[in-house]
């Protein structure tokens, strides 16, 4: 079967591009909630509403596996999804954020035992108001690591001037929301692009922060959790080619979508029940 890949929108497609690049002959299906993005200014409540219906949808495609490749739905929706909404049975919902804390802390999810010290000693996360408010990030880094501290910032404006194709303003955006960040904590030792859009704009970020700041890369991160995961559930791996749907206006779309696969595709209008 498929693997389905859900996002707010058009983010997720810089987690599906490295899926496709690290598993070249699995089905994906990939879908979009383009009519109710963005997501990061809604409110906990919808934000796990519009989730669970997305994820429904996917599962009604014959997608057993779900990967949530957006951010601000891995962290305040998934954890919700799993312990009160999730079919008991065959279905699985992988989100976007383990993979990156078990990277940064150097600890797998399931690790229960004390903080460590892990040799980070601070962290700067940018990512959108809703991901930020759920505290999720900060919680989890400080549960499995000794000494660390975690800055937030959210970068108010910048999923919508990345959705729209606006560089220039995503260039005013990414310089202002690192300088609020730098005013905190001057020398990051790493930062967190913890929106999926944020790849796409990666080259802004690096030349806003310190040199010596290590930017880690979530979508390389989530496809390499998600072939080790395949491999050791390989009921879920299935040749076959990828569907890009959205809830969206397919016309509006396919060509900004090009910008975040480098390629022009077929995407299909999805009728979503509720
Ligand atoms: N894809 C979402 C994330 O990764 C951001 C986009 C939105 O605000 O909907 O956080």
């Amino acid at each position: 079967m498929p693997i389905g890949v859900f996002d707010s929108g058009l983010g997720g497609l810089t987690v599906l591009r490295k899926l496709q690049s690290e598993m070249p002959e699995q089905a994906f299906t990939y879908l979009g909630d383009n009519k109710n993005t963005p997501y990061g200014t809604r409110d906990a409540y919808d934000v796990f509403d519009l989730t669970c219906k997305g994820v429904q949808h996917l599962f009604d495609q014959g997608c057993d596996l779900v990967i949530i490749a957006c951010n601000t739905a891995s962290a305040s929706a998934l954890h919700r999804m799993q312990v009160s909404w999730l079919p008991k049975g065959k279905q699985r919902v992988l989100g976007v954020f383990v993979p990156m804390i078990e990277h940064l802390t150097q600890r797998d999810w399931g690790d229960n035992a004390a903080p460590t010290h892990t040799g980070l000693k601070n962290v700067a996360v940018f990512a959108t108001q809703s991901t930020i408010s759920s505290g999720a990030f900060p919680r989890e880094m400080k549960f499995r690591a000794r000494d660390v501290e975690v800055f937030g910032q959210a970068c108010d404006g910048l999923v919508d001037a990345i959705e729209k194709g606006d560089r220039v303003e995503a260039e005013n955006l990414v310089k202002r929301h690192v300088a609020t960040m730098l005013a905190q904590l001057p020398l990051p030792q790493a930062a967190v692009l913890g929106c999926t859009h944020y790849p796409i704009v990666e080259d802004l970020f690096r030349a806003a922060l310190p040199a010596s700041t290590r930017l880690v890369s979530q979508p390389d991160l989530v496809a390499s959790a998600t072939r080790n995961y395949i491999s050791r559930h390989s009921h879920f791996a299935e040749q076959g080619p990828v569907r890009y749907l959205t809830t969206g206006n397919v016309d509006k779309i396919r060509n900004l979508a090009q910008q975040f696969l480098g390629k022009e595709v077929v995407w299909e209008k999805a009728e979503m029940a509720g």
